[in-house]
Parts: structure tokens; sequence; C-alpha cells
């Protein structure tokens, strides 16, 4: 006998998920939550409390029921009722104009192609049907005509709706889209595995597809597993937009995820400029992309074009050049920094990834060697996105062959051949042998020729190594005693650029204090702190001579900052460089100490926003600082400005809504140069 269950009870149940569904939505798919956490957790148990008293009440898309009790023993097949098919390939823009034109001569229209743009997802293709409303099936592609049955696993996810909210939808709506992993939730993925001496995932895309295969959904549930819908498949009873974009609105607004970058393109031009903008913002990104995604925007368009073998004609996927390739790992050498650091380099067969040929990549020290479990010999995946340099992520462990070799750490430095050693917390290894060690010599002659140091015309990386194989310069001080007979001497350095040479060195002999401090390269002095230090102690005799105390006084100088500086200043063959380097000219206009309440900013609070391109965050901090200004993390009342760069957000609405005043970057370096 079914017990007597009022109808009220029934009401209330319904209205309390109604309600948890709509938080679900508004926390998974629009990022927008209006109740926290807590609150959320204390409906919730709400609900499930009520539903253990009272089983027969349960239904499956109540949002208690997502991770479901029994594994299976295997997936069971699926039949497409409409094929999903795949897409075609597009490598550079002349591919995308000959699609363009394909369509166009096909339609024989004049008028350019509305297209949708949206980003190809590095994921797994899945489909999703719902019979009035209810998630009653998930599948992968398989082949395009079979799949697997998934249903458990695409439970689990959250922004997946178990039932469809709003109203409107077709009575059966097969939604297709990409279930994928989120960057950060793999970095944290593979940190856990890593912690329990798991196995780790080789990237984003391989972590999902590990992750929807499991037969037991508990695994799934603790995934961090993401589902944007991009297109429909099978639809009855209803009818749906006329284009392709608005069907997306649709299924956002019936509860599903769609992807915020999603733009309309009035023509082939206008698909270009896309592809270059989301190009660049592709690091930035939360997720993994390999592309983009262009489609003829009206659907009835998308139904004349038809299709070819598995693909659809309308549709085309622009391809970023791939991010990670295989390669073979040759021989690991080691190079050897400007403070003595040691960093493994690996050499490798070449490459093309990321849009160049790769030869080096970085191994950064021992421990990542470790924790790569590399030998050379091994196939790699090597990753090289943007301008970052190209790094080792792991290793293919299945291509392994016999003749793999263990890598042998250095006994001693590489270069100079003095003991290594390594601080009590630090992993890097480094050379004891300072400026004796010839490595260290010359990078440290290289720094204090670059640009925002001495800024020597002339003398780049490469002459400074042969000026100092050939004996030329031992120490920066040297190369103010360079004679023009010696540089012509050199392999291709002919009359004009040794000249060149000597009057830029001449030139450079009028620098400013923080050039200077920060040319002679004393750890952790980058351009920010030796600005602040010479604007606390405006004479290179005090700052060689002041205490770690007094070093600790300067803004953004910290107990390890002091120790370096102190330390460099107490090597007496540091001294004699300065000495030396004052002697060969070198020479500042002198620093007149002004009273902080005398500072042309004093009593301003400015805050920095969004991107800066020209200067870097910290470099404005101090600049603004040593101008008597405060730099502050938040807008409020008090505060003076808001310096705000692209990709600004919140911080830059409170600023207008208060009325303070706002500077873009090309201000505040005017505003900088003024003072
Ligand atoms: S549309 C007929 N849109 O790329 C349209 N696919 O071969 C078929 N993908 O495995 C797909 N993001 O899973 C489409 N915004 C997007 C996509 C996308 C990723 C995947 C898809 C399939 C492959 C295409």
């Amino acid at each position: 006998m079914m017990p007597n269950i009022p109808e009220a009870l029934r009401g209330d149940i319904e209205a309390l998920r109604e309600k948890l569904r709509h938080h679900n939505y508004r926390y998974y798919v629009l990022d927008e939550p209006t109740v926290s956490d807590a609150e959320y957790d204390r409906e919730f148990l709400r609900l499930q409390s009520i539903e253990n008293e009272h089983p027969e009440l349960v239904t499956q898309d109540s949002p208690t029921q997502r991770v479901g009790a029994t594994p299976l023993g295997a997936f069971e097949q699926v039949a497409h009722e409409v094929p999903m098919l795949s897409l075609g390939n597009a490598f550079n823009e002349e591919d995308m104009r000959e699609f363009n034109k394909r369509l166009c001569d096909r339609l024989k229209s004049g008028a350019p192609i509305e297209y949708a743009c949206e980003p190809k997802l590095d994921g797994i293709a899945v489909s999703l049907l719902y019979q009035n409303g209810v998630l009653v099936r998930g599948a992968t592609r398989g082949d395009g005509s079979t799949g697997e049955d998934i249903t458990q696993n695409v439970r689990t996810i959250e922004s997946i709706p178990l039932r469809l909210i709003g109203e409107g939808y077709p009575h059966t709506l097969e939604v297709r889209g990409e279930i994928y992993m989120p960057k950060a939730g793999f970095r944290h993925l593979n940190q856990t595995a890593a912690a329990a001496g798991d196995k780790q995932f080789v990237n984003p895309r391989n972590a999902a597809a590990g992750s929807l295969r499991q037969l037991d959904a508990k695994i799934t549930a603790q995934r961090p597993l993401q589902m944007c819908a991009y297109s429909v498949g099978w639809v009855e009873g209803g009818s749906l937009p006329d284009r392709h974009t608005e069907v997306l609105h649709a299924l956002n607004s019936w509860g599903l995820l769609i992807n915020s970058e999603m733009a309309v393109a009035q023509n082939i031009d206008e698909c270009m400029s896309y592809f270059q903008r989301l190009d660049g913002l592709r690091e930035s990104l939360a997720y993994d992309i390999d592309g983009i995604v262009f489609k003829v925007n009206s659907r009835l368009l998308q139904e004349r074009l038809g299709q070819v073998s598995r693909a659809p004609r309308w549709a085309i996927a622009h391809k970023f050049p791939a991010q990670e390739e295989i390669t073979r790992l040759l021989d690991v050498e080691f190079q050897v920094g400007r403070t003595g650091a040691i960093t493994p380099v690996a050499r490798l067969e070449p490459v093309f990834v990321g849009g160049v040929t790769v030869s080096n990549a970085t191994l950064h020290n021992r421990d990542e060697i470790q924790r790569l479990g590399l030998k050379i010999k091994d196939y790699v995946v090597v990753h090289r996105a943007g301008d970052v340099i190209p790094k080792v992520v792991s290793v293919v462990t299945a291509k392994r062959s016999e003749d793999v070799q263990d890598i042998a750490f250095p006994e001693v430095c590489p270069v100079c051949e003095s003991p290594l050693e390594t601080l009590a917390g630090e992993v890097v290894i480094r050379c004891t042998g300072g400026l004796i060690c010839g490595a260290q010599r010359k990078e440290a002659i290289k720094h204090f020729a670059s640009r925002k140091a001495m800024d020597i015309d002339g003398l780049g990386d490469k002459l400074v190594e042969v000026l100092v194989d050939k004996g030329l310069i031992n120490a920066v001080a040297d190369l103010y005693s360079l004679e023009f007979s010696a540089l012509t001497k050199l392999e291709r350095m002919g009359e004009k650029s040794a000249e060149n040479l000597l009057a830029a060195l001449k030139e450079s002999r009028l620098t400013t204090l923080p050039r200077f401090l920060f040319a002679l390269g004393i750890r952790e002095v980058g351009e920010a702190t030796a600005r602040s230090l010479a604007h606390h102690f405006a004479s290179i005799e005090n700052i060689s001579a002041a205490s770690e105390e007094q070093l600790l006084s300067v803004a953004d100088v910290g107990p390890v900052v002091a120790h370096y500086i102190a330390d460099f200043f107490k090597q007496a063959h540091n001294l004699e460089a300065v000495e030396n380097l004052i002697a060969a000219g070198i020479h500042w206009p002198e620093i007149v100490l002004v009273p902080a309440e005398e500072l042309p900013l004093t009593g301003q609070t400015w805050v920095i926003t969004g991107n800066l391109e020209q200067i870097s965050r910290a470099d404005a901090k101090a600049q603004l600082q040593a101008l008597g200004a405060k730099v502050a993390g938040s807008v409020s009342a008090k505060t003076y400005g808001l310096i705000a760069g692209p990709a600004a957000g919140s911080k830059l609405t409170k600023a207008q809504d208060l009325g303070i005043t706002i500077i873009d970057e090309a201000e505040l370096l005017a505003l900088l140069a003024e003072h």
C-alpha cells in the first residue's frame, strides 16, 4: 500500500528542488550566486532529510541524486538518432578564405556570410538527451553513430542540469557540447595525485577523458569537470530560434552553460580578427582551447549547405599551432647563471611547437628532473605557449627504449670547477666561485650592459662572451678601458662598429644612481628596489655603509634583500669594482633628498588595476612612492586616483561610481615623467 502522502508535502519538496536548481544554475552556469554556500548547504540538507523520511518521493531529477549508488560492470552502447559529425580544419588565413569562398559560391550569394565564432574547447564531445526537460541519457560521441552510455557520470557534473529550468524547451531536446577540465582544477588534481604518489595526468583533456571513463560515478563526481553546450542534435516537439547563436542563448536560458567568449562575426574579416583576439587571450582563459570553430549562423543556410562525408559544409575549425609536441631528449647541459644558479637545460631533437622550432627547454632544477623521472634519450612532451620559455612537461614512458641513461648532476661547477652549494630551504644548486667563475662574470657583464641597467648600445650578449673569452675584459670596469686597436682585431668587428661601441661606452658613463645600483647585479635588487634605495640614501657611499637594520627601513626591502645588499658591500672585490667604475668616470646627477611632506604626490593614495604594458606594476608602485604617494590595493572614498589598464574590472566600476580621477597608462607615464 502506498502511504498517504499529503499533496502539500509533494508541493513543498518540488518547490525546494526548484529553488536548489535555481541556485545551482546561478552558481555553476552564470557564475553569479545569490546565496552563500552555507545557505545552499542548509537547503540541500533539508531536502535530503525530507527525502530520507519519504524515500518514495525521491525522483531521478532531484538535486540530491547526482551520484548513483552502484558502479557499472561496463558501458552500454548508444545509437545516436542524429549522427555526431566532426569538423574540417583550417590551419591558416588562406584556408579560411577558401572556406568562405566555397560557401559563397555554393549559396550563389554576393552578401557576406554571418558566422558564429566559438572557442574550440579541448575536451570530450558528449550528447545529453532531455525528455520533457529531464536528463535521461548522456553519451560519448564514439564513432559518430554509436557511442557509450555515460549517463551515471554526466549526472555528477554540476553544470549539467538534471532537469531543465525555464520554459519553451522542445519535448525531446538533445544537447551537444564538450566536457572539459578547467586548468586550475587539473593542476589541483595533479597536485593531489602527486602528494598521494599516484599517477598524474598529462593534460586537462586526458584528465577529462579518464574521468568520464570511470565505471564508478563516485570517482567522476570528485573530478572538476565542466560541460559547455555548443549545438543541438535530435529535436522534436518544439521549435528553436533561426540563428545558431540564438539557439545557444536559448540553451543557456534552460540551464546549460555556454561559452562566454562566443561572438557573431558579420563576415570573414571579422572571423580573422576574432581568431587573432582569442589567440592573444588563450593563455589567460581558464580552460584549454585548441582553435576557433566558425559556423554559418543561419540555420536555414546550414540546411542548404548540408554535409560532405562526416563533416558539415557550414562549419570549420581554425586550429592554433599545437602547444605540445613529443620529441627526444638528446642531452642535458648545465648552465651557470649570474648568481651562480646551475640550471639544467634540455637539448632536444628540434621540434615545431607553439609556432616555432624548439631545440632547448628549461628543466629548472634537480627536483624537477626527479619529479619528471627523466632520462637521456627519453621521449618527452614539450610545451611552448606564447612567449614563455619552452618547458618539458612529461616523459612518454611508453616509448622509453633500453638505451636511456641517467642524468648525472655535476659535482663541481661545470665552468670554473668551484665547489657547489645548496642553501638551506632552497632547491637551487649554486656555484660558489662568484666572479672567479667565467660564467658568472659573463652574466654579470651582460646584465651591467643591458638596456634597463647601463644601456650600452651595441654591447650584446654575444660580444660580451667574445670579449671575456679573448681576455679583453675580466670585470665590468674593464669595459671602460677597451681600446680601438684591440676591438678592431676581433672577428666581425669593423672600424665603424668599434667606434660606435666606444662612443656608447663613453656615453653610458653619465647615468643615474638607480640604474647604476641595478647594474651592479646585487641579488634580488631589481629596478624598483634600486630606485627606492637611491631615493632613500641618496648616495652610493650611504648605501654601501648602511646596516641591515637601516636597509630594512626602505620601502619594499625585507630581511632577505637587506641581507643580500649588506653582504654585497662587505665583499672587498665588490667595493673595488664600484671604486674602479667611478674611477673610470661613471657619474650621475646628485639626488637631493626632499623631506617627505614636500614630495609632489604627498597625501595622495593611488590604486593600480588592469594590465600595464610599458611599465611593470612593481615599478609603477615604486615610482609613485618615490614621489610621495601611497599605493593601495583597493578603491575607497580615500582613494585619490585610479590607474586603469586594459581588462580592468570591479575597481574601475567602483572608482567611476565614486567619481575618482581615472587615468590610463600613458597618463601615468606622463605624470611620472613630469616630476
Ligand atoms: S561543433 C557539426 N563547436 O571539436 C558540428 N565542436 O571535430 C560539430 N569541439 O570533437 C562540432 N568545441 O567535440 C563544435 N564550439 C565547438 C567545439 C567543438 C570543441 C570539438 C567537438 C568535436 C571536435 C570537432
